[in-house]
This record gives structure tokens, C-alpha cells and sequence, in this order.
């Protein structure tokens, strides 16, 4: 007996996917599918790496397609995690080699973008991507010391014909840093117009290959080095980082109207309430709320932005800060498992992002007009 790819497509359209409440086939999670003979294979398309429905899923496609099509057909299913390709706007789009931007800021310092941003990268670095990060803070970079790679130096290779900075890696990720090149000190003297250069250049003479993800820690505030960034480059989504108190709160707001302002435009991904609770090490189920109770998850809420990931306070982020070993790099640890369920959430976040709406534009800025984009 023959059968067709409709009918395999018709079975498949049965199968649930839990996390969506949706089938397989309308998700768009079934590709490659090639029917010959007895013989059928696809390819299962999932939301993120190492999905927890992977093997259930692959079960029930086969019991599927066996019960609606017939006892006899063999089947073979590939899975693979899908990342999101975020669209190309202008053909002279710059990184074009880099699959999704995302700029991890807040309103007020010392929230733990920095923390965050590093343990994020980490953690997509985890489910098989290529991942670099970027230290947009001019005055106050922190993710040499974080990576534990203060003492290395980038390198410059001619490429081309041009001169290219060469990245510093560590962990499995690229890295940059505008603390590589210059003493803070030195820095903070600058006027704003050489720190923003000094951005652009890393951004724009760096040989940083092919990456899914290049995560950006932004500096503190809503400021030149802000819109410098959304002028220099397509920024895929922006990921927002407050902590539950009321003051952090209130600058929150402030990070959302910037990259929300119609000249700017750049797509929010979502929060992460970081320092969420207090949880001491030895009482790994005990819950302290230091800075008040779900804040952020209540501003998500009334905001309707998503809420990409809770961190409590636990020592060992801190300590694998100062010590250059980003705490994520435990799988294991319940702080691990906090960050690989805050980068499958931003993967998803991500897809969905490219799914529904066009390239982020660079803004350009006319002196006597304001912003506009083009
Ligand atoms: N969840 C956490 N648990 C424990 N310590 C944390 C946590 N998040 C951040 N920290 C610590 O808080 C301090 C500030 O964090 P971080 O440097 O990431 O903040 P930031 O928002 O990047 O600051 P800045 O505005 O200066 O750039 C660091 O010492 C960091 O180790
Ligand atoms: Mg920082």
C-alpha cells in the first residue's frame, strides 16, 4: 500500500504541542518531510534546544502516524531546536552575520544587567548557539572581570584589506569591551561623542563570524550611548532588568518609554525581575522577599509584557562575578536552571518577535528634527 505526504500531514495534525495548545502541523513544526515507498522522514522543529517535549513528542508522532496510516510505515524524525532569524532591514544592514541583537538595559544602575547579561549568553551558549557578548558600558565595564579575561588583550588581523579587532573568547563565547582598550579612569573624562565613537568602532571593525545571538550589556540610564546603539545597529529586541522595588520600578518605566519612543522603535522581549527573593544556600527552598514581592511580575502584568525570568539573590552569583565564573555555567545548580529557563523563554520570545514583526530600522537622526527612522 502507497500512501501520501497529505495523508502523513493530516496524521501529524492530531499531535498536540502541550507547551502552545496547539497542533504540530499549524505550528509550523514539521519540515522537511519527505515520504518514499513505506519510508517517511521529518524534521521536528522546536521552539528552543533541549525541549522538555522532545522525546514525548517524537513517541507520540510515530504512535500517530502508525495507528492513522498504517502498522508498517517506517518512520524517522530529526529534531532540532529553531532560532530565530530575526528579518534584514537595509541592505547595508551592519552585523549582518549576527542572526538576533538583543540589548539587555534598565533604567537604574546596579539592577544586575550586567549579571544578567553575562549569565544570558552563557545560558543560549548552552543549547548549542553561537553566542558573543558586548560591553556597551563606556564608563563602567564589568564583563572582562565577569568572563575572568581582565588581563587578555583583543588582536587586530587584516582581513580584506582592513584592518578587523579580533574578539577575545572565553567560556565558548566572543567578547568585547571598550575596558579592554581603555582605563576606566581615562574614560570617564571622555566627552560623549569619543565614547560613542569607541562604540562604534567595536561594533563595526570587529571580525565577530557568524553568531545566533550577540547580547549587548547596556550602561546604566537613558542616555547618548542609548541612542548611539539604536543608530549603529538593528537591535532585535530589548530585554528589560529591574528589581521588585518601587524606585527600580519607576526607572523601569523609563528603559520601556525609551525603546518603545516611536523614533526608536525597538520591540521589547520582555523583563527579568532579578534579585527577586533572598534564598540562602543551605535552605534552598525558603524564600526571603528583601525588595518586596513580585514587583516586576506584577508590572509585566499590568504593562502586558512578558516576563521572561525570575533570579533570586544567592551568594554564588555574586561570588562567580567577582571570581570571572558566571554562576549559569553550573547547569545543575537551581541558579543554572534559572537561566536556562530565562534563555529558552527569550529564544521564544525571540521567534515570536521575528515571526510577527518587520526589521528593527536604525534610527537616524536629523539635528533639526529630532529622531526619525529610515
Ligand atoms: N541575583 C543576584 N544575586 C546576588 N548578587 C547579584 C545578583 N544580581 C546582581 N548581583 C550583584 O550585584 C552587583 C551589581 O550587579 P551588576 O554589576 O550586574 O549590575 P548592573 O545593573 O550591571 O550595574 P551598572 O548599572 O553599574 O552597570 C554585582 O556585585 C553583582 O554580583
Ligand atoms: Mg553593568
Amino acid at each position: 500500500m502507497s500512501f501520501t505526504k497529505e495523508q502523513i500531514l493530516e496524521a501529524l495534525g492530531k499531535v498536540r504541542y502541550p507547551e502552545k495548545n496547539s497542533d504540530i502541523v499549524s505550528l509550523k513544526m514539521v519540515g522537511e518531510l519527505n515520504v518514499e515507498n513505506k519510508n517517511v522522514s521529518f524534521t521536528l522543529i522546536f521552539p528552543t534546544s533541549n525541549n522538555p517535549f522532545e522525546k514525548s513528542l517524537v513517541k507520540a508522532c510515530e504512535a500517530t502516524i502508525k495507528a492513522l496510516v498504517g502498522a508498517d510505515v517506517v518512520v524517522e524524525i530529526k529534531t532540532t531546536g529553531k532560532i530565530a532569524v530575526a528579518p534584514v532591514g537595509a541592505p547595508d544592514k551592519p552585523l549582518k552575520s549576527v542572526k538576533n541583537i538583543i540589548a539587555v538595559a534598565s533604567g537604574k544602575g546596579g539592577v544586575g544587567k550586567s549579571t544578567i547579561a553575562v549569565n544570558l549568553a552563557i545560558a543560549l551558549a548552552k543549547t548549542g548557539a553561537k553566542v558573543a557578548i558586548l560591553d556597551a558600558d563606556i564608563y563602567g565595564p564589568s564583563v572582562p572581570k565577569m568572563f575572568n579575561v581582565e588581563n587578555e588583550r583583543p588582536t587586530i588581523q587584516k582581513i580584506n584589506g582592513k584592518d578587523m579587532i579580533i574578539p577575545v573568547s572565553n567560556y565558548g563565547i566572543k567578547m568585547l569591551s571598550i575596558g579592554f582598550f581603555v582605563n576606566p579612569e581615562d574614560a570617564l573624562i571622555w566627552r560623549g561623542s569619543m565614547a560613542t565613537n569607541a562604540l562604534k568602532q567595536l561594533i563595526n571593525d570587529t571580525d565577530w563570524g557568524e553568531l545566533d545571538f550577540m547580547v549587548l550589556d547596556m550602561p546604566p540610564g537613558t542616555g547618548d550611548i542609548h541612542l548611539t546603539i539604536v543608530q549603529t545597529i538593528p537591535v532585535t529586541g530589548a530585554i528589560i532588568v529591574s528589581t521588585p522595588q518601587n524606585v527600580a520600578l519607576a526607572d523601569a518605566i523609563k528603559g520601556i518609554s525609551m525603546f518603545k519612543n516611536d523614533s526608536i522603535n525597538v520591540p521589547l522581549l520582555g523583563f527579568v525581575e532579578n534579585m527577586a527573593w533572598f534564598t540562602p544556600e543551605e535552605l534552598p527552598n525558603n524564600k526571603y522577599y528583601l525588595f518586596g514581592k513580585e514587583g516586576v511580575a506584577k508590572l509585566a502584568q499590568e504593562k502586558n509584557i512578558r516576563l521572561l525570568g525570575q533570579i533570586p539573590i544567592v551568594q554564588s552569583i555574586m561570588e562567580g562575578g567577582d571570581a570571572g565564573i558566571p554562576a549559569a555555567l553550573d547547569e545543575n545548580s537551581i541558579i543554572g536552571k534559572s537561566f536556562k529557563d530565562l534563555a529558552a523563554n527569550t529564544i521564544d520570545a525571540l521567534n515570536i518577535r521575528n515571526e510577527t514583526l518587520e526589521a528593527t530600522k536604525k534610527v537616524e537622526i536629523d539635528p533639526n528634527a529630532g529622531c526619525s527612522t529610515k
